[in-house]
């Protein structure tokens, strides 16, 4: 029987867009993982699906105005499209919402409550007097007891990685309303992690192969003992608690999100009609159960998940390795949904392939350590590294081969050199092997480069538009030795940068894909005679003042937008068209600022209004007066001019989209101001590239019609 490979990649929230984070956390090693063994000729089940469940959730359809299921249907449908176009090769992509999942988070809970290893406590829980609820985990925000990160929130520290129990948290806020809740008495199901302690010790004792990282992530958790842990929420939104008296609760997301690796599996064997075909997985003793995702996510796969396996079914498998990773960060700062730092994968899709991505996620992987994805050091890689070795030395030998034999050439006379460069390709692909194998992806791919640095270094030292003059079978000899090098670099690098290889494969002259070949194809030999497809280049060169995107947000990133009144209105003494305007900005306090408003609005209308404001733009003497700041207006190609109206926001509150950090300067200059497009959309949004700017209160609109696509100034 072929060796069973079974991998769980870490289920997103589907609370918001996939950013690059997530890919290279997770996503993007189990691919390379997944792509490699099956090359190897194992049978792999990967799975993973939609985290739809839980707090995080409901507070995204709260902040956004509708309900939990109009959320996740949107997320789990962007995710499932991000995966495919990203190329990470799911079995199957599923979600906790379905009726599959349920049954067996239900099967699990109750099968561990009859036999004793779930049971009932009273506990002290966070009740908001203001909000008249119990809050739930993600409901508070505290002070984190072990690192002084005051964003932990109820159930985790992001920072530090620690679980904590809501009532370890210091100076806890209520999240909807900012108050201090009151700790109050409530009945919940608590699961007895306890019990497992001493047979998690023994097991975990036996992993000596994890990454360090994680042993000791591990090991310093159950050197503190394991806590018994709530598995009970009080919401309404997520999997039913299948015990009298728990009608009002529900199962705590992470509980029921890890039995998702089980369940998802079932699901798959029933979906190719094949119901029972999880257990060659699940029950076989010479399976490998592989669990990829980020550092934050550890204690949840090393220890509860495992507890949850054994207190359940003692034949399940329990992971074999869980290489988690650690985070990439965008310039230092951690990719974060929440915080709005993030470089999202819808976006970046639509402006780069998806394999010069995927190259700078793997080269830049964060293995052992945080990395960060920085443009610069993107556009360079991509550059020198996939365009410039890799891409090149395709790119040379198979349109020199094209055009000189039309054909792969035989292989004639070898002296040492061509010798050596066969040697090399056995030895890459033992080089290559050896690191996946050990889940090692960066030292697989470098391993990979080399072999394409040697290939351009063959090719130069021989220098076959030379031979091609006066010994054609010697630059026959030559290309045929370099197509294997390239045969084999479209192998090795076929986990990394699947679509590439792909074509590779394809301009060698087979006709099926790359992915359904076996590894040992990379030393098999070539056919000589075989025609080669016409090639195009693989990969392009970027230029970092093409990715102008990042750039502009970040200038975006640097306005101070806000919300202001208007307390008076005086002409300028010395301008027709300028107003001078007395503004309460709130916190901020009040200031002056000139506007050209003059023959649009009269004194009156805009009296009394709220407008929003350039709060942080570099004063400027606007005809003998200091203008502190700059309103923002609309004007449509037909000239209407329009304020923008921020509703009935206070003043001083700040104006914001989603997706772009708020990081504002001291000081903005005008010219840096200028680089920011915003426009009104057609449902009268002020909108930058397409999101919406809002405050507190509500969407910013314009609050005259104007033309879609009006400029904003
Ligand atoms: N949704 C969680 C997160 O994004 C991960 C869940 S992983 C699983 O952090 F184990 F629950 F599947
Ligand atoms: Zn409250």
């Amino acid at each position: 029987m072929k060796k069973k490979i079974y991998i769980g990649v870490a289920w997103p929230y589907a609370n918001g867009s996939l950013h690059l984070g997530h890919i290279a956390g997770c996503y993007l090693p189990a691919d390379i993982f997944a792509r490699y063994n099956r090359m190897k000729g194992r049978d792999v089940l990967m799975v993973s699906g939609s985290d739809e469940h839980g707090t995080p959730i409901t507070i995204t359809a709260e902040n956004e105005k509708t309900t939990p299921q109009d959320i996740v249907d949107k997320y789990n449908k962007e995710h499932t499209e991000n995966m495919k176009q990203m190329g990470i090769s799911f079995d199957l992509f599923t979600r906790t919402t379905t009726k599959n999942h349920e049954k067996v988070v239900q099967d699990i809970f109750l099968t561990l409550y009859n036999k004793g290893y779930i049971y009932k406590k009273n506990v002290k829980a966070f009740y908001c007097n203001h909000c008249n609820r119990f809050l739930p985990d993600r409901y508070i925000e505290g002070t984190c007891p072990y690192c002084g990160n005051e964003k932990a929130r109820g159930d985790q520290c992001d920072e530090c990685g620690k679980m904590l129990d809501p009532e370890e948290l210091k100076n806890v806020k209520c999240k909807i309303c900012g108050g201090t809740p009151e700790i109050k008495v409530s009945e919940h199901l608590f699961f007895a992690l306890s019990k497992f302690e001493s047979k998690l010790k023994k097991w975990i004792k036996k992993n000596k192969h994890w990454k360090s990282s994680v042993l000791k992530f591990t090991e310093n958790w159950l050197k503190e003992g394991l806590k018994d842990r709530a598995i009970t929420r009080d919401i309404n939104w997520g999997i039913k608690v299948p015990v009298d008296g728990f009608e009002d609760k529900r199962i705590y997301v992470w509980f029921d999100a890890v039995i998702g690796y089980l369940s998802a599996s079932k699901e798959w064997s029933q979906k190719i009609g094949s119901p029972d075909k999880w257990v060659e997985w699940w029950r076989n003793k010479d399976a490998k159960h592989y669990y990829f995702l980020a550092k934050d996510n550890i204690p949840f796969h090393t220890l509860i998940w495992p507890s949850i396996l054994m207190g359940y079914d003692e034949t399940l498998n329990l992971p074999y390795d869980i290489p988690a990773n650690e985070y990439l960060r965008l310039k230092g700062e951690q990719f974060s949904k929440s915080r709005g730092t993030a470089i999202w994968i819808p976006n970046i899709l639509e402006k780069f392939d998806v394999d010069a991505v995927r190259y700078y996620l793997s080269i830049n992987m964060p293995e052992n350590k945080d990395t960060s994805w920085m443009w610069d050091d993107f556009v360079a890689k991509n550059n020198d590294e996939l365009v410039g070795a890799y891409g090149n030395f395709v790119h040379r030998v198979v349109t020199f081969t094209y055009k000189n034999f039309g054909e792969i050439p035989a292989l004639k006379e070898l002296d040492d050199f061509d010798k050596e460069a066969l040697e090399k390709i056995k030895e890459t692909s033992m080089k290559v092997s050896e690191a996946i194998e050990k889940c090692s992806f960066k030292k697989g791919l470098r391993a990979a480069m080399n072999l394409a640095q040697f290939g351009n270094f063959y090719f130069d030292q021989k220098q076959p538009w030379n031979l091609v003059k006066n010994d054609k079978e010697g630059c026959g000899t030559v290309l045929h030795i370099c197509l294997k090098i390239v045969k084999a670099l479209a192998v090795f690098m076929a986990p990394y940068l699947p679509f590439s290889s792909d074509k590779i494969w394809n301009v060698l002259g087979y006709k099926e894909s790359i992915h359904t070949i076996s590894w040992d194809q990379c030393l098999e030999d070539l056919k000589a005679g075989v025609e080669l497809e016409k090639p195009r280049p693989l990969f392009k060169k970027l230029s970092l003042e093409e990715i102008i995107v990042p750039a502009e947000e970040e200038v975006f990133s640097k306005l101070d937008l806000r919300v202001a009144r208007v307390i008076d209105v005086k002409d300028h003494p010395n301008a027709d068209t300028l107003y001078l305007l007395n503004l309460d900005v709130g916190e901020l306090g009040k200031r002056v600022i000139v506007a050209g408003m003059k023959p649009y609005y009269s004194k009156d209308e805009i009296k009394g209004k709220s407008i929003v404001i350039v709060s942080n733009l570099k004063p400027a003497v606007i005809r003998g007066v200091k203008s502190n700041g700059m309103l923002l207006a609309a004007e449509d190609e037909n000239g209407v001019c329009s304020l923008l109206n921020p509703g009935d926001a206070t003043p001083g509150s700040k104006v914001v989209i989603d997706g772009i950090p708020q990081e504002p300067v001291n000081v903005l200059e005008f010219d840096d101001f200028k680089k920011v497009n915003m426009i009104v959309d057609e449902n009268q949004k002020a909108t930058y590239k397409g999101r919406i700017l809002y405050t507190e209160k509500g969407d910013v609109v314009s609050d005259r019609p104007v033309k879609k696509g009006a400029k904003i100034l």
